[in-house]
Protein backbone atom coordinates (compact mmCIF):
# COMPACT_ATOMS: atom_id res chain seq x y z
CA UNK A 1 0.00 0.00 0.00
CA UNK A 2 1.15 3.42 -0.67
CA UNK A 3 1.04 6.78 1.09
CA UNK A 4 0.72 10.25 0.42
CA UNK A 5 3.71 12.83 1.84
CA UNK A 6 2.87 16.47 1.82
CA UNK A 7 5.34 19.13 3.30
CA UNK A 8 3.21 22.29 4.05
CA UNK A 9 3.76 25.63 3.30
CA UNK A 10 3.40 26.32 -0.43
CA UNK A 11 1.75 28.99 -2.09
CA UNK A 12 0.13 27.02 -5.07
CA UNK A 13 0.65 28.82 -8.79
CA UNK A 14 -0.54 27.60 -12.32
CA UNK A 15 -2.88 25.79 -14.37
CA UNK A 16 -4.62 22.19 -13.83
CA UNK A 17 -7.05 20.70 -16.10
CA UNK A 18 -9.83 18.52 -14.50
CA UNK A 19 -11.05 15.34 -15.85
CA UNK A 20 -14.40 14.14 -16.44
CA UNK A 21 -16.87 13.40 -13.72
CA UNK A 22 -16.62 9.65 -12.16
CA UNK A 23 -20.36 10.05 -11.05
CA UNK A 24 -21.99 10.37 -14.30
CA UNK A 25 -19.07 7.65 -16.14
CA UNK A 26 -20.73 5.17 -14.01
CA UNK A 27 -24.53 4.89 -14.78
CA UNK A 28 -23.03 6.07 -18.46
CA UNK A 29 -21.29 2.44 -18.59
CA UNK A 30 -23.70 0.70 -17.11
CA UNK A 31 -26.17 2.42 -19.29
CA UNK A 32 -24.39 0.71 -22.40
CA UNK A 33 -26.13 -2.80 -21.24
CA UNK A 34 -29.60 -1.31 -22.36
CA UNK A 35 -28.41 -1.81 -25.95
CA UNK A 36 -25.96 -4.46 -27.67
CA UNK A 37 -23.06 -3.04 -29.65
CA UNK A 38 -19.65 -0.66 -29.19
CA UNK A 39 -20.42 2.32 -27.33
CA UNK A 40 -17.36 5.03 -26.62
CA UNK A 41 -17.53 7.61 -23.70
CA UNK A 42 -14.46 9.76 -23.85
CA UNK A 43 -13.33 12.50 -21.33
CA UNK A 44 -13.09 9.17 -18.97
CA UNK A 45 -11.03 9.70 -15.93
CA UNK A 46 -8.47 7.09 -15.24
CA UNK A 47 -9.44 5.98 -11.41
CA UNK A 48 -9.81 3.04 -9.53
CA UNK A 49 -13.89 3.11 -9.30
CA UNK A 50 -14.28 3.44 -13.45
CA UNK A 51 -12.04 0.11 -13.43
CA UNK A 52 -14.12 -2.08 -10.86
CA UNK A 53 -17.20 -0.84 -12.87
CA UNK A 54 -15.41 -2.07 -15.98
CA UNK A 55 -14.74 -5.42 -14.13
CA UNK A 56 -18.83 -5.24 -12.69
CA UNK A 57 -19.38 -4.98 -16.96
CA UNK A 58 -16.63 -7.76 -17.77
CA UNK A 59 -18.51 -10.32 -15.26
CA UNK A 60 -21.37 -10.09 -17.17
CA UNK A 61 -19.73 -10.83 -20.49
CA UNK A 62 -19.41 -7.04 -21.67
CA UNK A 63 -15.68 -6.41 -23.51
CA UNK A 64 -14.05 -2.73 -21.57
CA UNK A 65 -11.25 -0.87 -22.16
CA UNK A 66 -10.17 2.49 -20.79
CA UNK A 67 -6.95 3.88 -23.40
CA UNK A 68 -6.10 7.68 -23.04
CA UNK A 69 -9.07 8.48 -21.52
CA UNK A 70 -11.36 6.50 -24.02
CA UNK A 71 -13.34 3.79 -22.87
CA UNK A 72 -15.13 1.47 -25.40
CA UNK A 73 -17.99 -0.71 -24.38
CA UNK A 74 -18.71 -3.91 -26.23
CA UNK A 75 -21.91 -5.68 -24.69
CA UNK A 76 -22.40 -7.96 -28.16
CA UNK A 77 -21.40 -10.76 -25.54
CA UNK A 78 -24.13 -9.58 -22.73
CA UNK A 79 -24.43 -13.27 -20.96
CA UNK A 80 -24.55 -12.65 -17.02
CA UNK A 81 -26.77 -11.02 -14.68
CA UNK A 82 -25.11 -10.77 -11.76
CA UNK A 83 -22.89 -8.18 -9.68
CA UNK A 84 -21.19 -10.58 -6.86
CA UNK A 85 -20.45 -9.08 -3.57
CA UNK A 86 -16.58 -8.73 -4.32
CA UNK A 87 -17.61 -6.16 -6.40
CA UNK A 88 -20.46 -4.97 -5.01
CA UNK A 89 -18.38 -4.59 -1.33
CA UNK A 90 -15.85 -2.29 -2.99
CA UNK A 91 -18.04 0.23 -4.84
CA UNK A 92 -21.51 0.89 -3.99
CA UNK A 93 -22.41 2.29 -7.49
CA UNK A 94 -22.26 -1.58 -9.02
CA UNK A 95 -25.80 -1.12 -7.88
CA UNK A 96 -26.20 0.85 -11.26
CA UNK A 97 -26.33 -2.54 -13.42
CA UNK A 98 -30.01 -3.30 -11.52
CA UNK A 99 -31.86 -1.24 -13.88
CA UNK A 100 -30.51 -1.48 -17.08
CA UNK A 101 -30.23 -5.22 -16.59
CA UNK A 102 -33.99 -5.76 -15.63
CA UNK A 103 -35.21 -3.76 -18.52
CA UNK A 104 -32.72 -5.29 -21.10
CA UNK A 105 -32.26 -9.37 -20.09
CA UNK A 106 -35.76 -9.23 -17.43
CA UNK A 107 -33.40 -10.39 -14.79
CA UNK A 108 -30.63 -9.02 -12.50
CA UNK A 109 -29.13 -10.50 -9.37
CA UNK A 110 -26.97 -7.75 -7.41
CA UNK A 111 -25.64 -8.23 -3.82
CA UNK A 112 -26.63 -5.73 -1.42
CA UNK A 113 -23.64 -3.20 -0.75
CA UNK A 114 -24.43 -3.12 2.95
CA UNK A 115 -23.38 -0.05 4.91
CA UNK A 116 -20.53 2.41 4.64
CA UNK A 117 -17.73 4.47 6.68
CA UNK A 118 -20.58 7.07 7.46
CA UNK A 119 -23.82 5.24 8.17
CA UNK A 120 -26.06 2.71 6.35
CA UNK A 121 -26.65 3.86 3.28
CA UNK A 122 -29.83 1.84 1.92
CA UNK A 123 -31.09 1.00 -1.28
CA UNK A 124 -34.61 0.66 -0.31
CA UNK A 125 -35.67 3.69 -2.83
CA UNK A 126 -34.04 1.51 -6.06
CA UNK A 127 -35.52 -1.91 -4.65
CA UNK A 128 -39.32 0.47 -4.79
CA UNK A 129 -39.28 2.13 -7.64
CA UNK A 130 -37.93 -1.36 -9.89
CA UNK A 131 -40.89 -2.89 -7.78
CA UNK A 132 -43.43 -0.09 -9.34
CA UNK A 133 -42.26 -0.39 -12.60
CA UNK A 134 -43.61 -4.56 -12.34
CA UNK A 135 -40.05 -6.19 -11.37
CA UNK A 136 -40.51 -8.68 -8.68
CA UNK A 137 -38.12 -8.63 -5.98
CA UNK A 138 -37.03 -10.76 -2.88
CA UNK A 139 -33.44 -10.42 -0.84
CA UNK A 140 -31.98 -13.54 -0.87
CA UNK A 141 -28.58 -14.65 0.90
CA UNK A 142 -27.31 -11.03 0.90
CA UNK A 143 -28.58 -10.52 -2.82
CA UNK A 144 -31.14 -8.58 -4.62
CA UNK A 145 -33.19 -10.76 -6.95
CA UNK A 146 -35.33 -9.20 -9.60
CA UNK A 147 -37.57 -10.02 -12.20
CA UNK A 148 -39.78 -8.57 -14.32
CA UNK A 149 -41.03 -9.85 -17.66
CA UNK A 150 -41.26 -6.33 -19.48
CA UNK A 151 -41.28 -3.45 -17.26
CA UNK A 152 -44.40 -0.99 -17.42
CA UNK A 153 -44.23 3.05 -16.96
CA UNK A 154 -45.92 4.70 -13.86
CA UNK A 155 -45.76 7.89 -11.90
CA UNK A 156 -42.78 7.66 -9.30
CA UNK A 157 -41.98 9.51 -6.34
CA UNK A 158 -38.90 9.75 -4.47
CA UNK A 159 -39.20 10.62 -0.48
CA UNK A 160 -35.77 12.09 -1.32
CA UNK A 161 -34.16 12.86 -4.17
CA UNK A 162 -31.64 10.23 -4.39
CA UNK A 163 -29.05 10.55 -7.08
CA UNK A 164 -28.67 6.63 -7.67
CA UNK A 165 -32.01 5.54 -7.31
CA UNK A 166 -33.04 8.16 -10.32
CA UNK A 167 -30.30 7.09 -12.36
CA UNK A 168 -31.35 3.61 -12.15
CA UNK A 169 -35.23 4.44 -12.68
CA UNK A 170 -33.86 6.08 -15.36
CA UNK A 171 -32.40 3.40 -16.98
CA UNK A 172 -35.03 0.98 -16.59
CA UNK A 173 -38.05 3.25 -17.52
CA UNK A 174 -35.99 3.94 -20.43
CA UNK A 175 -36.90 0.28 -22.37
CA UNK A 176 -40.40 0.39 -20.30
CA UNK A 177 -44.11 0.54 -21.96
CA UNK A 178 -44.94 3.78 -21.36
CA UNK A 179 -44.08 6.59 -19.86
CA UNK A 180 -42.54 6.84 -15.91
CA UNK A 181 -42.72 9.96 -14.47
CA UNK A 182 -40.51 10.92 -11.85
CA UNK A 183 -41.27 13.45 -9.06
CA UNK A 184 -38.66 14.64 -6.73
CA UNK A 185 -35.98 13.07 -8.70
CA UNK A 186 -32.36 14.22 -8.03
CA UNK A 187 -31.11 17.65 -10.12
CA UNK A 188 -27.33 16.41 -9.93
CA UNK A 189 -25.83 17.35 -13.38
CA UNK A 190 -24.67 13.82 -13.97
CA UNK A 191 -27.97 13.06 -13.88
CA UNK A 192 -29.03 14.91 -16.86
CA UNK A 193 -25.47 13.81 -18.05
CA UNK A 194 -27.18 10.01 -17.86
CA UNK A 195 -30.17 11.69 -19.81
CA UNK A 196 -28.24 12.93 -22.75
CA UNK A 197 -26.26 9.90 -23.06
CA UNK A 198 -29.87 7.79 -23.26
CA UNK A 199 -31.40 10.60 -25.43
CA UNK A 200 -28.06 9.73 -27.60
CA UNK A 201 -28.87 6.59 -27.60
CA UNK A 202 -32.26 6.65 -29.01
CA UNK A 203 -34.16 7.42 -25.68
CA UNK A 204 -36.82 9.86 -24.65
CA UNK A 205 -36.11 11.19 -21.57
CA UNK A 206 -37.15 15.04 -20.36
CA UNK A 207 -36.64 17.37 -17.68
CA UNK A 208 -32.97 15.82 -16.29
CA UNK A 209 -31.87 18.40 -14.04
CA UNK A 210 -35.26 19.46 -12.49
CA UNK A 211 -37.53 17.72 -9.79
CA UNK A 212 -39.37 16.15 -12.43
CA UNK A 213 -38.02 13.74 -15.00
CA UNK A 214 -40.06 12.19 -17.36
CA UNK A 215 -39.25 9.13 -19.78
CA UNK A 216 -41.02 7.74 -22.37
CA UNK A 217 -40.19 4.24 -22.60
CA UNK A 218 -38.75 3.02 -26.33
CA UNK A 219 -38.63 -0.33 -28.14
CA UNK A 220 -35.00 -0.30 -28.60
CA UNK A 221 -31.72 1.46 -28.12
CA UNK A 222 -28.75 1.91 -30.14
CA UNK A 223 -24.85 2.45 -28.69
CA UNK A 224 -23.65 5.70 -29.09
CA UNK A 225 -20.63 7.98 -28.39
CA UNK A 226 -20.63 10.53 -25.40
CA UNK A 227 -18.21 13.08 -23.71
CA UNK A 228 -18.92 13.38 -19.95
CA UNK A 229 -18.96 16.30 -18.07
CA UNK A 230 -16.21 17.64 -15.99
CA UNK A 231 -16.05 16.35 -12.44
CA UNK A 232 -17.36 19.10 -10.63
CA UNK A 233 -15.98 17.52 -6.98
CA UNK A 234 -12.39 17.32 -8.30
CA UNK A 235 -12.84 20.68 -9.70
CA UNK A 236 -14.17 22.12 -6.41
CA UNK A 237 -11.41 20.50 -4.20
CA UNK A 238 -8.59 22.30 -6.68
CA UNK A 239 -10.64 25.22 -5.88
CA UNK A 240 -9.96 25.13 -2.38
CA UNK A 241 -6.90 23.92 -3.01
CA UNK A 242 -6.01 27.37 -4.43
CA UNK A 243 -7.95 29.40 -1.66
CA UNK A 244 -6.64 27.47 0.96
CA UNK A 245 -2.70 27.80 0.07
CA UNK A 246 -3.41 31.75 -0.52
CA UNK A 247 -2.35 30.87 -4.34
CA UNK A 248 -3.34 32.07 -7.85
CA UNK A 249 -4.66 29.04 -9.92
CA UNK A 250 -6.46 28.52 -13.25
CA UNK A 251 -9.06 25.19 -12.96
CA UNK A 252 -9.11 24.30 -16.75
CA UNK A 253 -12.31 22.78 -18.64
CA UNK A 254 -14.31 22.59 -15.61
CA UNK A 255 -18.13 23.74 -15.59
CA UNK A 256 -18.63 26.89 -13.25
CA UNK A 257 -22.10 26.59 -13.34
CA UNK A 258 -21.96 23.14 -11.39
CA UNK A 259 -20.03 24.78 -8.45
CA UNK A 260 -22.25 27.67 -8.15
CA UNK A 261 -22.71 26.91 -4.44
CA UNK A 262 -19.03 26.76 -3.65
CA UNK A 263 -18.36 29.78 -5.61
CA UNK A 264 -20.54 31.93 -3.70
CA UNK A 265 -19.35 30.20 -0.30
CA UNK A 266 -15.82 31.01 -1.14
CA UNK A 267 -16.34 34.03 -2.58
CA UNK A 268 -18.40 35.19 1.10
CA UNK A 269 -15.11 34.21 2.41
CA UNK A 270 -12.97 36.88 0.80
CA UNK A 271 -11.89 34.76 -2.04
CA UNK A 272 -11.44 35.82 -5.59
CA UNK A 273 -13.38 33.66 -7.58
CA UNK A 274 -13.23 34.30 -11.40
CA UNK A 275 -15.15 32.38 -14.04
CA UNK A 276 -14.69 32.78 -17.95
CA UNK A 277 -16.16 29.87 -20.10
CA UNK A 278 -14.86 26.38 -18.75
CA UNK A 279 -11.83 28.00 -16.60
CA UNK A 280 -12.59 29.56 -13.39
CA UNK A 281 -9.54 31.51 -11.45
CA UNK A 282 -9.22 31.57 -7.91
CA UNK A 283 -6.89 34.03 -5.66
CA UNK A 284 -6.33 33.09 -2.59
CA UNK A 285 -5.79 35.46 0.75
CA UNK A 286 -4.35 35.90 3.75
CA UNK A 287 -6.69 36.44 5.86
CA UNK A 288 -9.99 34.36 4.91
CA UNK A 289 -13.72 34.46 6.86
CA UNK A 290 -15.64 31.94 8.11
CA UNK A 291 -18.83 31.01 6.49
CA UNK A 292 -21.41 28.28 7.73
CA UNK A 293 -22.47 25.76 5.22
CA UNK A 294 -25.31 23.26 4.72
CA UNK A 295 -24.85 20.54 2.37
CA UNK A 296 -28.17 19.62 0.21
CA UNK A 297 -28.90 17.87 -2.99
CA UNK A 298 -28.20 20.08 -5.96
CA UNK A 299 -28.23 22.69 -6.46
CA UNK A 300 -27.28 23.31 -2.56
CA UNK A 301 -23.70 23.05 -1.08
CA UNK A 302 -22.45 19.28 -2.49
CA UNK A 303 -21.77 16.95 0.36
CA UNK A 304 -18.86 15.53 -1.70
CA UNK A 305 -17.24 18.81 -1.01
CA UNK A 306 -18.21 19.20 2.87
CA UNK A 307 -14.49 17.79 4.15
CA UNK A 308 -12.65 19.65 2.16
CA UNK A 309 -14.37 23.05 2.71
CA UNK A 310 -14.22 22.16 6.61
CA UNK A 311 -10.41 21.86 5.91
CA UNK A 312 -10.49 25.20 4.63
CA UNK A 313 -12.88 26.54 7.54
CA UNK A 314 -10.18 25.15 10.19
CA UNK A 315 -8.04 28.24 9.52
CA UNK A 316 -10.74 30.88 8.59
CA UNK A 317 -10.93 33.79 11.24
CA UNK A 318 -13.75 33.15 13.45
CA UNK A 319 -16.17 30.28 13.95
CA UNK A 320 -18.48 28.35 11.53
CA UNK A 321 -21.13 25.76 11.65
CA UNK A 322 -21.04 22.98 9.19
CA UNK A 323 -24.53 21.10 8.73
CA UNK A 324 -24.30 18.26 6.73
CA UNK A 325 -27.54 16.95 5.79
CA UNK A 326 -27.37 14.52 2.97
CA UNK A 327 -25.43 11.83 5.00
CA UNK A 328 -25.79 11.57 8.37
CA UNK A 329 -22.19 10.77 9.72
CA UNK A 330 -20.25 11.70 7.00
CA UNK A 331 -17.23 13.57 9.21
CA UNK A 332 -14.92 10.58 9.53
CA UNK A 333 -12.54 13.26 8.60
CA UNK A 334 -12.93 15.01 12.00
CA UNK A 335 -11.30 12.94 14.00
CA UNK A 336 -7.75 12.94 11.78
CA UNK A 337 -7.96 16.86 11.54
CA UNK A 338 -8.11 17.71 14.73
CA UNK A 339 -4.77 15.63 15.24
CA UNK A 340 -3.45 17.74 12.67
CA UNK A 341 -4.39 20.59 15.63
CA UNK A 342 -8.00 21.43 14.07
CA UNK A 343 -10.60 23.03 16.65
CA UNK A 344 -13.98 20.90 15.55
CA UNK A 345 -16.57 19.32 17.78
CA UNK A 346 -19.31 17.36 16.70
CA UNK A 347 -22.87 17.53 17.86
CA UNK A 348 -25.31 15.01 16.27
CA UNK A 349 -25.26 16.54 12.13
CA UNK A 350 -23.07 19.59 12.97
CA UNK A 351 -19.56 20.21 12.77
CA UNK A 352 -18.49 23.85 15.00
CA UNK A 353 -15.33 24.72 13.52
CA UNK A 354 -13.16 27.66 15.42
CA UNK A 355 -10.05 29.11 13.82
CA UNK A 356 -6.47 27.79 14.52
CA UNK A 357 -3.56 30.00 13.39
CA UNK A 358 -2.17 27.05 11.87
CA UNK A 359 -2.57 23.01 11.68
CA UNK A 360 0.68 20.48 12.26
CA UNK A 361 1.54 18.15 9.80
CA UNK A 362 0.86 14.02 11.11
CA UNK A 363 0.36 11.11 10.60
CA UNK A 364 -3.39 10.52 9.04
CA UNK A 365 -5.78 7.64 7.67
CA UNK A 366 -8.07 8.09 4.73
CA UNK A 367 -11.51 6.56 5.62
CA UNK A 368 -13.06 7.10 2.40
CA UNK A 369 -12.47 9.14 -0.57
CA UNK A 370 -13.25 12.88 0.14
CA UNK A 371 -12.35 12.90 3.77
CA UNK A 372 -8.48 11.47 2.16
CA UNK A 373 -8.93 14.89 -0.19
CA UNK A 374 -9.42 16.82 2.92
CA UNK A 375 -6.17 15.60 4.55
CA UNK A 376 -4.13 16.38 1.52
CA UNK A 377 -5.45 20.08 1.61
CA UNK A 378 -4.85 19.80 5.64
CA UNK A 379 -1.25 18.83 4.34
CA UNK A 380 -0.74 22.02 1.93
CA UNK A 381 -0.85 24.36 4.69
CA UNK A 382 -0.05 22.19 7.70
CA UNK A 383 3.78 23.30 9.16
CA UNK A 384 6.28 19.99 8.53
CA UNK A 385 5.09 16.59 7.19
CA UNK A 386 1.83 15.51 6.74
CA UNK A 387 1.67 11.09 5.80
CA UNK A 388 -1.59 10.20 4.38
CA UNK A 389 -2.25 6.43 4.73
CA UNK A 390 -4.71 4.34 2.80
CA UNK A 391 -4.53 6.33 -0.42
CA UNK A 392 -6.46 3.52 -2.43
CA UNK A 393 -9.50 6.08 -1.35
CA UNK A 394 -8.18 8.74 -3.44
CA UNK A 395 -7.17 6.92 -6.13
CA UNK A 396 -10.89 6.00 -6.76
CA UNK A 397 -12.09 9.46 -7.47
CA UNK A 398 -8.54 11.80 -8.54
CA UNK A 399 -6.30 11.05 -11.20
CA UNK A 400 -2.95 12.53 -10.62
CA UNK A 401 -3.87 14.04 -7.71
CA UNK A 402 -0.30 14.41 -6.47
CA UNK A 403 1.12 14.99 -10.26
CA UNK A 404 -1.94 17.68 -10.34
CA UNK A 405 -0.64 19.39 -6.94
CA UNK A 406 2.95 19.00 -7.55
CA UNK A 407 2.99 20.88 -10.98
CA UNK A 408 1.26 23.45 -9.19
CA UNK A 409 4.11 23.82 -6.67
CA UNK A 410 2.91 21.82 -3.74
CA UNK A 411 5.84 19.52 -1.78
CA UNK A 412 3.82 16.15 -2.32
CA UNK A 413 4.70 12.48 -3.05
CA UNK A 414 3.46 8.72 -3.35
CA UNK A 415 5.62 6.42 -1.45
CA UNK A 416 5.44 2.97 -0.67
CA UNK A 417 4.32 2.12 3.00
N1 LIG B 1 -31.01 6.99 0.33
C1 LIG B 1 -31.98 6.19 0.93
N2 LIG B 1 -32.42 5.11 0.21
C2 LIG B 1 -31.96 4.81 -1.02
C3 LIG B 1 -30.97 5.63 -1.62
C4 LIG B 1 -30.52 6.73 -0.91
O1 LIG B 1 -32.41 6.44 2.04
O2 LIG B 1 -32.41 3.82 -1.61
C5 LIG B 1 -30.52 8.15 1.09
C6 LIG B 1 -29.03 8.04 1.39
O3 LIG B 1 -28.77 7.27 2.53
C7 LIG B 1 -28.66 9.50 1.56
C8 LIG B 1 -29.56 10.21 0.54
O4 LIG B 1 -30.61 9.28 0.25
O5 LIG B 1 -28.96 9.93 2.84
C9 LIG B 1 -28.92 10.60 -0.76
O6 LIG B 1 -28.19 9.49 -1.29
P1 LIG B 1 -28.05 9.29 -2.87
O7 LIG B 1 -28.81 8.08 -3.26
O8 LIG B 1 -28.35 10.56 -3.56
O9 LIG B 1 -26.50 8.97 -2.97
P2 LIG B 1 -25.81 7.91 -3.89
O10 LIG B 1 -26.50 7.80 -5.20
O11 LIG B 1 -25.57 6.67 -3.11
C10 LIG B 1 -24.24 9.62 -5.08
C11 LIG B 1 -22.76 9.77 -5.28
C12 LIG B 1 -22.10 10.13 -3.95
C13 LIG B 1 -22.72 11.43 -3.44
C14 LIG B 1 -24.25 11.29 -3.34
C15 LIG B 1 -24.95 12.58 -2.95
C16 LIG B 1 -22.27 8.26 -7.07
C17 LIG B 1 -21.64 6.99 -7.52
N3 LIG B 1 -22.22 8.52 -5.78
O12 LIG B 1 -24.40 8.57 -4.13
O13 LIG B 1 -20.74 10.37 -4.25
O14 LIG B 1 -22.21 11.74 -2.18
O15 LIG B 1 -24.78 10.86 -4.60
O16 LIG B 1 -24.66 13.58 -3.87
O17 LIG B 1 -22.76 9.03 -7.86
C18 LIG B 1 -18.43 10.44 -3.85
O18 LIG B 1 -18.25 10.64 -5.06
O19 LIG B 1 -17.52 10.59 -2.99
C19 LIG B 1 -19.75 10.03 -3.38
C20 LIG B 1 -19.93 9.45 -2.21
Amino acid sequence: MDKIVVKGGRKLKGAVKIGGAKNAVLPIMTACLLTRGVSVVTNVPGLRDVVTMKSVLERLGVVGSLDDHTLTIDTSGLSGFEAPYDLVSTMRASIYVLGPLLAACGKAKVSLPGGCAWGPRPVDLHIRAMQELGATIEIDHGYIVAEAKGLKGRPIKFSIPSVGATANTVMAASLAEGTTRIINAAKEPEITALAEFINSMGGRVRGAGTDTVVVEGVKELHPAKFRTIPDRIEAGTYLIAGAITGGKIEIEDACPEHLEALILNLRQAGVGVECSGSVISVRGKRDIASVDVLTSPFPGFPTDLQAQYMTLMTVARGNCVISETVFKDRFTHVPELRRMGADIKIEGNTAHVGYVKRLSGAPVMATDLRASAALVLAGLIAEGETHISRVYHIDRGYEGIEQKLGALGAQIERVPE
